[in-house]
């Protein structure tokens, strides 16, 4: 199993949004299966935002895996977001989401190295050293930084880059829109690769919270066109890395 984390660098940029639809399309693009994973230390909000239920959450998951996270286990805990893709939802507290997450992590972490058909999109919210999704950061196979490209975002994406860099954390930047700064300056100034665009489309965003009721119409969005271009671009970092790993 690959880790994909997604992670915002500041101001809510869409790493939400961005995840569900790694995840939504994950499968028709990479043709293997996902498990989205919300591990936001401020809480979770997929539960509200695509009507599921409170539990099973990562509470209930921690509370299982006390002794060893199985695939059992974890398809268990996940509830079915879109009717599609399981998903491991965080509680809408902050504070439990951290109490449970920051000891889970790092099971979080073992246990994906055993489950081999299986990707893990994790939406690991804020990009903090302090964040309880550090063990997740720290042994992603991918890092997706997400940002705005603004002016005003640059002075502490350059900073957060070179605490990722100097972490070893292998990070690609995505920009939410390519206005009003150009991606690729963002991407020079803090000198991290540019995995692409997330198209900036409200109206399809909006179904991104809510489900893809109609997903063959989504299709024709650019919003989904650029989530399948990311999805593979990923897909090419991820086996490359394999490839780098594999003893010759
Ligand atoms: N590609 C997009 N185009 C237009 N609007 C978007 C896009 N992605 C997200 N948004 C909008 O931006 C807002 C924040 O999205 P989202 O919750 O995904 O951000 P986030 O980075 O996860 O925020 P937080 O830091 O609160 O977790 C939402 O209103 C959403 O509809
Ligand atoms: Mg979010």
């Amino acid at each position: 199993m690959s880790i994909v984390a997604v992670g915002s660098a500041k101001a809510s940029p869409g790493a939400t949004c961005l995840s569900v639809g790694l995840g939504l399309s994950w499968e028709a693009t990479i043709g293997r299966r996902a498990v989205l994973v919300e591990a936001d230390g401020d809480g979770g909000v997929l539960a509200a935002r695509f009507g599921l239920t409170a539990t099973p959450s990562l509470v209930e998951l921690a509370g299982a895996a006390r002794h060893e996270l199985t695939i059992e286990k974890l398809q268990t805990n996940c509830q079915m977001l879109a009717g599609q893709l399981p998903a491991l939802l965080a509680p809408g507290c902050g504070e439990t989401t951290t109490a449970v997450l920051a000891p889970l992590a790092g099971q979080l972490v073992e246990g994906f190295g055993r489950f081999d058909d299986i990707d893990a999109v994790v939406d690991v919210g804020r990009v903090r050293t302090d964040s309880p999704a550090i063990e997740l950061i720290d042994h992603c196979d991918l890092l997706v930084l997400v940002v705005q490209p603004r002016f005003d975002q640059l002075v502490p994406l350059v900073h957060q880059a070179r605490t990722l860099t100097a972490r070893n954390v292998p990070t690609a930047l995505v920009c939410v829109g390519d206005q009003p700064y150009p991606p690729t300056e963002m991407a020079k100034a803090c000198q991290l690769d540019l995995l692409g665009v997330f198209a900036h489309e409200p109206r399809v965003a909006q179904a991104l919270q809510a489900g893809l009721p109609d997903h063959r119409r989504h299709r024709r969005f650019l919003l989904w066109r650029s989530l399948a271009e990311l999805g593979q671009r990923i897909h090419y970092r991820l086996q490359a890395r394999t490839e780098a790993a594999s003893p010759r």
